[in-house]
């Protein structure tokens, strides 16, 4: 993230320590301001919103404890960064005073000009990762809440429908029991979703319990490939299960790797084109010093594929890819999200290669036997 210069707002009632620091930054790339006062500090810093303040504590009339209440109470100046002056010797009690009171710094007198600059451009990093993290919170409501109102909107709209004829006693008719299955359908896909971002927070913190047990991955394909299979039938794709030979038990959470193959499968059936296919291929890989023994899953699938670009972000939440606008498929973003948070929970690994147009891989390896988990 680039930082450039950045403006610091420098209280200090001395004039001569306001001209010394003045002439050391002339040549450094920051823009100072400054302020003899407590007052004339609240008065710049609502008017430029700098981007740090290096506030002096000692001061009469309103010392630097007081400047940084006044601070934090008004909107304009609440979120500035402020960095604490005290004097020459280490002042315990004062600089814990300033912290409690929402500094985010120290310095001590004399100020050493260089870690003023890195002091600041950290505080200022920081601040923008903080805005930043703030907006893309905003945006996953904002998508959110929109995902969620259209199918409830649709739900709503068809118990509208429904309720006059049922309410006169009109008997259930080819047309209402359409619209019941598009209601079950809509109200299927808020479920998930809602689901999905249960699974995701839990994840996210830290809370997944894997319930280990030796299982058979080539198994869990293929109970997940019978589930799913009269979807696949219905687009004409063509979906094989290759295992090899004596694969061994891996120690996993059978639900959790299910949800892997389902997420990864609801994919490969929503971007394969019609009369594509699927394959999954399940195998051993050689021992090595860091994983031991591992089990691989690649899933292919012919189609649209992944970008290039897009690759590197494809397990992040709430990221979407062209294919999905080409298809115009309802999803969210979460389901590789999910896959990843599971893998990392096995202490696996999971990848995706895509040669856009012609072919997508998703692999997953798993180690048979854990790591010892902390
Ligand atoms: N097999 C694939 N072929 C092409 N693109 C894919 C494939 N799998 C995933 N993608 C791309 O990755 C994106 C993210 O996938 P992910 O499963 O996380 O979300 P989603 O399927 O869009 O929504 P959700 O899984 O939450 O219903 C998809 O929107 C799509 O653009
Ligand atoms: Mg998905």
């Amino acid at each position: 993230m680039e930082v450039t210069n950045p403006t610091i707002l420098i209280v200090d009632d001395t004039e001569d320590n306001l001209d010394l620091l003045e002439f050391a930054l002339k040549r450094k790339p920051v823009r100072m301001l400054r302020a003899g006062s407590g007052k004339e500090c609240l008065r710049l810093a609502a008017q430029y919103h700098p981007d740090v303040i290096l506030l002096d504590i000692q001061m009469p009339e309103m010392d630097g404890f007081e400047t940084l209440k006044h601070l934090r109470a008004s909107r304009k100046s609440a979120d500035i960064p402020v960095i604490f002056l005290t004097a020459q010797r280490k002042d315990a009690l004062s600089i814990e005073q300033g912290l409690l009171l929402g500094a985010e710094e120290y310095l001590t007198k004399p100020i050493d000009i260089d870690e003023l600059l890195v002091r600041t451009r950290s505080l200022v990093r920081l601040k923008k990762m903080e805005v930043e993290l703030e907006r893309t919170k905003a945006d996953f409501m904002a998508m959110l809440i929109h995902d969620m109102r259209s199918p409830l909107g649709g739900v709503s709209s068809i118990l509208e429908l429904l309720e006059e004829p049922l309410l006169r006693g009109e008997a259930v008719q080819e047309v209402h029991r359409e619209l019941l299955t598009s209601a079950e359908e809509a109200t299927k896909r808020l479920l998930n979703l809602i689901n999905d971002m249960l699974d995701l927070s839990k994840y996210e913190a830290g809370k997944m319990n894997l319930n280990r047990e030796y299982i058979h991955i080539g198994k869990i394909a293929d109970r997940i490939i019978k589930q799913m299979h009269p979807q696949f039938k219905q687009k004409g794709i063509h979906i094989q299960l290759g295992l090899e030979d004596n694969l061994p038990l891996i120690s996993a959470d059978a639900n959790k790797i299910s949800q892997v193959f389902s997420n990864i499968l609801s994919n490969a059936l929503k971007f394969t084109s019609p009369n594509g296919a699927v394959h999954i291929d399940i195998k051993k890989i050689p021992e090595n010093a860091v994983a031991g023994e591992c089990v691989q899953t690649a899933i292919s699938n012919s189609g649209i594929g992944i970008h290039p670009q897009e690759l590197a972000t494809i397990f992040e939440r709430y990221k979407q890819g062209i294919a999905s606008e080409i298809v115009m498929a309802k999803g969210t973003g979460l389901g590789l999200a999910i896959c990843k948070l599971i893998v990392d929970a096995h202490s696996g690994r999971i990848t995706a290669e895509s040669e856009p147009g012609k072919l997508t891989v998703f692999r997953f390896t798993l180690p048979v036997n854990p790591p010892t988990e902390g």
